[in-house]
Order: C-alpha cells, then sequence, then structure tokens
C-alpha cells in the first residue's frame, strides 16, 4: 500500500536514549511519509485512503499532559506525573486463547514482523473532549495474522499491565483491575484500528500507554487500552472494565454516536483539547468521522440498544 514502509526498527532503536538514531530511521524509513504528515502529497493520499485526517493535530505537550490512565492517578495530570515509574523494557505481551501460535512475545519480536506507520486520527474521549494525534503504530490485523486466528474465534479481549509497585492508583480501587477491554473480531481486523507503539517521532510516552496500546479511533477513549499485557482471542464477548464499572453508562461497543446521550451528559459536540477557554465545541461526528469506513460493521444492528 502507498505510503507504508517496512519496519526495522526494534525495541532497542526506540528507547529514549536512542532517540536521535530512531528519529533518523524513521524519517529515512518512512520516506516522504513522515514530512506528508506535515503537508504535501503523501498525505493527500493517506487522506484519499480515509486512514489520516487533515485536521492539525494537537502539540506533543498537549497529547502527553492531558491524559486519564487510571492505573497513574485520576486526574488529568496524575498520568504525566507518575508514569516515569512504569518499567517498559522488557516488556511482553501474551497472546492466548484461539490462535495457531500462543505465546510470550517479547516486544521487539512483535515489531519486527509488522508494518510501521503514522496515522493522523481523531480521538474522542467519552467525558466530550477531542483531540487529533499523529500516532505511529501497525495494524492490529498484522499481529493477529501473525499468531493466527482459529476459526471459533469471535472476539478478542485486552489486558493492562498490574504494577501496584510502579502504578500509584492500583491500591486506590478505582476500577477491577486489570484494565480490561475487548473488541469484536471483525473490528480488530478492521484496518483503521491501530497498536500504536508512538506518536509524533517519538516512542509512546509512558503517560500514553507505553510501550504498546490499541486505538479504536471510531470508538470512545476508553475503548483504546493501554500499555498492553494481554492478547485473547475468544469465542465470547469479554467483560470489560468501564462496562463492568457501570453498565447503563458505557456499553461494550461505544461507537462514537451524538445522537446517543451519555445519561450525565450530552454527546452531540465536543471540546478540543487545547482550543482555549472561549474556543467553540464542535459538532461530534457520527463514528467520530469515519463512517464511511466501518458504518457498515453495524449493519441492522440499533446502535441505541448496542451502545
Ligand atoms: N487504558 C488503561 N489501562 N487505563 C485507563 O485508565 N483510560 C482510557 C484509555 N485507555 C485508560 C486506558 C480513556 S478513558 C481514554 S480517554 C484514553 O485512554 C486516553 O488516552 P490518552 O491519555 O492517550 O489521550
Amino acid at each position: 500500500m502507498a505510503g507504508r514502509y517496512r519496519s526495522d526498527l526494534n525495541w532497542s532503536d526506540v528507547t529514549p536514549k536512542a532517540d536521535f538514531l530512531s528519529r533518523r530511521r524513521l524519517m529515512a524509513g518512512a520516506g516522504a511519509l513522515a514530512v506528508g504528515a506535515m503537508a504535501g502529497p503523501a498525505m493527500a493520499t493517506l487522506s484519499a485512503n480515509g486512514f489520516t485526517t487533515d485536521e492539525k493535530p494537537n502539540s506533543f505537550e498537549e497529547i502527553s499532559g492531558y491524559n486519564n490512565f487510571y492505573e497513574f492517578g485520576t486526574g488529568k495530570d496524575d498520568p504525566a506525573r507518575n508514569a516515569a515509574a512504569l518499567t517498559i523494557d522488557p516488556w511482553s505481551v501474551k497472546i492466548d486463547g484461539l490462535v495457531d501460535k500462543p505465546g510470550d512475545y517479547a516486544f521487539d519480536d512483535i515489531l519486527g514482523g509488522v508494518t510501521l506507520e503514522e496515522r493522523i486520527y481523531r480521538f474522542r474521549c467519552v467525558e466530550a473532549w477531542s483531540m487529533v494525534v499523529p500516532w505511529v503504530g501497525f495494524e492490529l490485523a498484522d499481529l493477529l495474522n501473525r499468531v493466527g486466528v482459529q476459526s471459533g474465534a469471535k472476539y478478542v479481549a485486552f489486558e493492562t499491565a498490574v504494577r501496584p509497585d510502579e502504578m500509584p492508583g492500583i491500591s486506590r480501587g478505582y476500577l477491577d483491575w486489570p484494565y480490561r477491554e475487548g473488541l469484536r473480531l471483525d473490528e480488530a481486523m478492521h484496518p483503521l484500528t491501530l497498536m500504536a507503539t508512538g506518536l509524533y517521532d517519538q516512542p509512546m510516552p509512558k503517560q500514553n500507554g507505553a510501550p504498546l496500546r490499541l486505538v479504536v479511533p471510531w470508538k470512545y477513549g476508553f475503548k483504546s487500552i493501554k500499555s498492553i499485557v494481554r492478547i485473547s482471542l475468544l469465542d465470547q464477548e469479554p467483560p470489560t472494565s468501564w462496562n463492568m464499572a457501570n453498565r447503563r453508562e458505557y456499553g461494550f461497543y461505544s461507537n462514537v454516536n451524538p445522537e446517543v446521550d451519555h445519561p450525565r451528559w450530552s454527546q452531540a459536540s465536543e471540546r478540543k483539547v487545547g482550543g482555549g477557554l472561549f474556543a467553540a465545541r464542535q459538532p461530534t461526528l457520527m463514528f467520530n468521522g469515519y463512517e464511511d469506513q466501518v458504518a457498515g460493521l453495524y449493519t441492522g444492528m440499533d446502535l441505541r440498544q448496542n451502545f
């Protein structure tokens, strides 16, 4: 596909210590893509593919300074303050359930077999704020195809690390840990569904879910689970953290939908982070603007019932 490139990065190349090298490799490897993220024909091509928005991305400081990551506290600046304690090297991901090649996969090995690319996505939190984020990552489908999804699999479940010594929020019991999320298999295999490993030209900041987090741009942000240590292929819908916490307020699907309000607030509009105190709210788009690409996944479903 145009604008994609084979990655020769591995984890040791993208640690902060090797920033300069990783940036050079990323730029060299990406060719016009990385430059095109800012301006030019490469981006237009991607926009035509429906993968990348041409809206202006939020700054690195905004994206890494205003976060939800309850393992590190519930304040928007708690993750940036506390996540430095998270050990991300070594890191491995257990892939199990209905797969041909289950196992504990080192992060290096995962990166070795996938194609990294930049995707500039809108990101809409269920709390009615939004950002535009230039992620770097690979399609989840690439990884799932590599481990071999068996025919009985219908859902994918994800879990975040639980490290009481490194995560001050764990002892607070805000949620029933580990943080859990899930997708239907066809949602997981959709080309928009990304496993992100970085943003801008940086490795993923810890507060954004280093070293590996999910990004599902047409769903509310809480579906985009951070710092993943387990991926399971299942034949049944898995329990998910916010749905377990409050079934009435947070559905399994949680597709962005301006017509279905949260029981306690409207979802019709959103505040773009960094817009300033007096900026107008912007209208929220069906499926967060990805309707053309994903509406077909939900044909015949009542989106009020399956919120
Ligand atoms: N993943 C974990 N493990 N823990 C969390 O608290 N918060 C979710 C999601 N993933 C969360 C998580 C919510 S509510 C949002 S809006 C996004 O992460 C925020 O991602 P960001 O901080 O990168 O913007």
